[in-house]
C-alpha cells in the first residue's frame, strides 16, 4: 500500500473529504502522534498555518519543529528530496509551504511519511478543509449551497472549487481576464462532478450565493506585480454593495490576511456578514482532522499500532 499525501484536496475521494469534515468536530482526537513529531517547512510567511498546525500535532499528543526553508536550503544546501528524507527520520508527517507545487511533489515522491502541502504557488488544501466546515457552520450544510469567490484564480480558488465541487457545492467564480483558473483547472474541477460557472464580473456572480469568498490580489511572490494587479482588479472589490446582491443571509470569509480596501472592504471583513474568525479557527480543527485522517492511513499502510 503506498503512502498517502495531501498537496491538492482531491488527493482525497469525495468519501475520505466527508471523513476528515467529520473528525474535525471531534474533541478527542486519537492520540495517533503520541511521541511522534511534524517537521513543518515554510519558505514563505505564515500567522494561522504555522500555528494551527503547530496546534492541531500537540492536540495529537505530538511535537511540532517549525523549519525555515532557507535554515534547511531547500533545493539550496540540498536537494528538497533528501530535506524529505532526512525529516523523515525523525517526524511521522512532514508539511511544507514552498512557491513551487512541484518541490512537493518531489518530496512526496521519495518521503517514506505522508507530506502536506501547507500552501503552494497551486493549491491550499487544508485551506479549503477548513473553508467547507465554515460554510457548512454558517449554512447548516454543503451540498447545494452556492459558494461566489470573486478575485484572482489562485492557489486558494484552486482548492475551494475542488473541494466545493467534491461535496456537491455549487462554485462560481468571477476573476478579471487573465485571471481565471486554467482550462485545465476546470477540467480537474469536472472530473470531481464539479457544478462551476464562471463570471466575469462580480455583481453577475453573486447573486443570491450562500457565501462570498475572496483572497487577496497579489499572492506571497507576487508583490513586484501588485501595482499592476491593483489596476486589473478595479471593480472587483467585495463591499456592502456587493454583498446586497446575496442571499440575506450570506456570510463572508476569506483565507487572510486581508488587504482592507483592496480586495474587500473594511465593513464587509469586519462586519456581521463576515465569519472570518471562525474560519482562522477552524483552521486548526481541520488540520487536526486532516493530520489523524492520515495517521491512520499511514498504520493501515503497514506503519504499525500508532494509536
Ligand atoms: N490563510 C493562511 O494560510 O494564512 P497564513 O498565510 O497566515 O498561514
Ligand atoms: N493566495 C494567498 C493566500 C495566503 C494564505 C497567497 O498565496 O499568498
Amino acid at each position: 500500500v503506498s503512502i498517502r499525501h495531501i498537496l491538492e484536496i482531491d488527493d482525497l475521494t469525495p468519501d475520505e473529504l466527508r471523513d476528515v469534515l467529520a473528525r474535525s468536530a471531534d474533541p478527542q482526537p486519537a492520540q495517533v502522534l503520541r511521541g511522534l513529531g511534524m517537521a513543518l517547512v515554510f519558505a514563505k510567511p505564515s500567522a494561522r498555518t504555522r500555528n494551527s498546525t503547530e496546534m492541531a500535532v500537540v492536540q495529537l499528543g505530538g511535537h511540532p519543529v517549525a523549519i525555515r526553508a532557507d535554515e534547511v536550503g531547500l533545493d539550496t544546501r540540498e536537494p528538497a528530496e533528501d530535506v524529505a528524507r532526512t525529516l523523515a527520520c525523525y517526524h511521522a508527517l512532514i508539511g511544507a509551504r514552498v512557491f513551487a507545487h512541484e518541490q512537493l511533489e518531489r518530496m512526496a515522491a521519495v518521503s517514506p511519511v505522508p507530506v502536506v502541502n501547507l500552501l503552494s504557488d497551486d493549491a491550499h488544501p487544508l485551506q479549503a478543509v477548513a473553508d467547507l466546515l465554515t460554510m457548512q457552520a454558517a449554512t447548516g450544510g454543503l451540498e447545494g449551497r452556492t459558494v461566489a469567490y470573486v478575485g484572482d484564480g489562485n492557489n486558494v480558488l484552486r482548492s475551494l472549487a475542488l473541494a466545493g465541487a467534491m461535496v456537491g457545492a455549487e462554485v462560481r467564480m468571477a476573476c478579471p481576464p487573465g485571471f481565471h483558473l486554467s482550462s485545465a483547472d476546470l477540467d480537474r474541477i469536472a472530473a470531481v462532478g464539479g457544478d462551476t460557472t464562471v463570471y466575469d464580473r462580480p455583481e453577475d456572480a453573486v447573486v443570491g450565493a450562500d457565501v462570498i469568498y475572496t483572497d487577496v490580489w497579489a499572492s506571497m511572490g507576487q508583490e513586484a506585480e501588485a501595482e499592476a494587479r491593483r489596476r486589473a482588479f478595479e471593480g472587483f472589490t467585495i463591499d456592502d454593495r456587493l454583498i446586497a446582491k446575496a442571499s440575506p443571509n450570506a456570510v463572508f470569509l476569506h483565507c487572510l490576511p486581508a488587504h482592507r480596501g483592496e480586495e474587500v472592504a473594511a465593513s464587509v471583513v469586519d462586519g456581521p456578514q463576515s465569519r472570518v474568525w471562525e474560519q482562522a479557527e477552524n483552521r486548526m480543527h481541520a488540520a487536526r482532522a486532516a493530520l489523524w485522517w492520515l495517521m491512520d492511513q499511514a498504520a493501515g499502510a503497514g506503519g504499525g499500532e500508532v494509536s
